[in-house]
């Protein structure tokens, strides 16, 4: 596995590759990786002659400086794991090689209503920050095939807009959740849990399951209402938001059937540690 860590050499990499004639897949990540990074590294390689991955924590969408600043960052043991699912090389530059005339935002990315709901509302500029760094990413890499995970089922939404609006020519392909034993969604922040938050964690997928019955013979609202009530009586957690939604366009709904494809999407602070997670109702 090559690690690389300028634009110039990645611009060579990538030249070399397409010479060849070779498929591109590209997975970005924030680095911190574990199986769920590598469900979607996995699938990579299998569907691709080629897989570049990307570690860089991009300080661009990050709203809260504190968040930034605990990111858990294990480079050595992210490398390690790349290698051994069989990635051809990895990305990893330093913020000033990203972004060598700094880190302000100099285009509005178009990204539809998709971005303005849920993570857009709690975290602004967020979605700005993620579109600016994976459409860089996209132009270096240039890869035929990227892959996201429907952890950040909006986040993936938000991506497609941007290809789209951007006239990116990349397929985006949507990888599931891969989780703990206890359900818990695995994400790089569930590191920063104490043993009691990460021992209460899996609260909040058995709540989302157990709404999934409840729907059945419940009205959106009280479903909603019954997935906050559960959680927010887990100690040390706090809802911010659960919204019931439509999941081609993000948006809210308030019957049942007004869409074939509801998911329900959430975001609860255990502790300080903010954790998303979301389950398809139909
Ligand atoms: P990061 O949080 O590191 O996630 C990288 C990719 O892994 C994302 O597509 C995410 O959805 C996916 N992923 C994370 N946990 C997962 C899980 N439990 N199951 C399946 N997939 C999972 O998302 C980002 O980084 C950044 O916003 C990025 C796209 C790299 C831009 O900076």
């Amino acid at each position: 596995m090559q690690i690389i860590r300028s634009v110039g050499e990645l611009a060579d990499y990538v030249a070399m590759q397409r010479r060849h004639h070779h498929a591109i897949g590209f997975v970005p990540t924030m680095g911190a990786l574990h199986a769920g990074h590598i469900s979607l590294v996995e699938r990579a390689v299998r569907d691709n002659e080629v897989t570049i991955v990307s570690v860089f924590v991009n300080p661009t969408q990050f709203n809260n400086p504190s968040d930034l600043a605990t990111y858990p960052r294990k480079e050595e043991e992210d490398f390690r794991m790349l290698a051994g699912a069989g990635v051809s090389a990895v990305f990893a530059p330093a913020v000033e090689e990203m972004y060598p005339s700094g880190t302000s935002r100099d285009h509005e990315y178009k990204l539809g209503s998709a971005a303005e709901v849920m993570e857009g509302k709690y975290r602004p500029g967020h979605f700005q920050g993620v579109a600016q760094v994976v459409h860089r990413l996209f132009d270096l890499v240039r890869p035929d095939r990227a892959y996201f995970g429907e952890k950040d089922f909006q986040q993936i939404a938000v991506i497609r807009n941007m290809v789209e609006s951007e006239h990116v020519d990349v397929e985006i392909i949507a990888c599931p959740i891969r989780r703990a034993a206890d359900g818990l969604a695995l994400s790089s922040r569930n590191a920063l849990l104490s043993e009691e938050q990460r021992r209460r964690a899996p609260g909040i997928y058995a709540a989302l399951c157990e709404s999934v019955d409840y729907s059945q013979s419940h009205t959106v609202q009280e479903t909603h209402d019954m997935v906050v009530e559960r959680i927010n009586n887990i100690p040390e957690m706090r809802v911010e938001y659960y919204e019931i939604v439509d999941g081609r366009t993000l948006m809210p709904i308030s019957e049942w059937g007004e869409s074939d494809f509801a998911v329900g999407c959430i975001t609860v602070y255990n502790g300080d540690v903010r954790l998303i997670d979301n389950i398809r109702y139909k």
